[in-house]
């Protein structure tokens, strides 16, 4: 049986279109997108999706009173699609425990720094890179990791480093980091599918492959 998988995504959706050329190409030995959704409707997320003929999911947060039903109604419809792993790809809200609680170990985001530092509240977009060269850094870089009640917080699963140069601005270092995310967020789910992450605690080891 293959792994079925829900992208959740907010903007552009270049992660997204990753996975899907990961997915197309062949990368992914046993899997399969199966949705993505967004709470967007002009999301250009949805658009590459339906390019590839994926099914498209656009739920409106403003037709729900609180995050938590929201969130209760997506994981109706992931459980109703059978999805084994979500993937969230640039998804802007915070995931309340409606949803997570549903899918423990089962849902990861890619951010775009080294985690578990310059995460959190706030920590979106470009905010991450300004305060990765305000601090001195010399390396950034971007982790994949499972969700958990937190924000950014769950288990490490893969990151990439990427140095910060000394001409570096806020766009050019996401521009370099955006690359390695590319490459990283389909290994990460390929390792997935395969079965080959081991959680302990808050550490993941990385199986070989069967
Ligand atoms: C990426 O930098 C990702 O790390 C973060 O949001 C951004 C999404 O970009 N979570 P895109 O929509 O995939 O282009």
């Amino acid at each position: 049986m293959k792994t079925r998988i829900a992208v959740m995504a907010s903007g552009g959706g270049t992660n997204l279109q990753a996975l899907l050329d990961a997915w197309k190409s062949g990368q992914f030995s046993n899997a399969e997108i199966t949705l993505v959704m967004s709470n967007k409707k002009e999301a250009k997320a949805l658009e590459r999706a339906k390019t590839l003929e994926v099914s498209t999911l656009f739920l409106d947060p403003k037709q729900y009173s609180k995050p938590e039903a929201y969130d209760a109604e997506l994981a109706k419809r992931f459980m109703a699609e059978k999805i084994d792993l979500i993937c969230l790809a640039g998804y802007i809200r915070i995931l309340t425990p409606a949803l997570v609680n549903k899918f423990p170990l089962k849902i990861m985001n890619i951010h775009p720094a080294l985690l578990p530092g310059f995460g959190g509240e706030g920590m979106y977009g470009l905010h991450v890179h300004e305060a990765v060269i305000a601090s001195g850094a010399k390396y950034s870089g971007c982790t994949v990791h499972f969700v958990d009640a937190g924000t950014d917080t769950g288990p490490i699963i893969l990151q990439v480093v990427v140095p910060v140069l000394d001409h570096d601005t806020a766009e050019s270092l996401a521009e370099r980091i955006l690359i390695e995310e590319h490459r990283l967020y389909p290994r990460a789910v390929d390792l997935f599918c395969d079965e080959c992450l081991q959680v302990k605690g808050n550490r993941v080891a990385i199986l070989e492959k069967a």
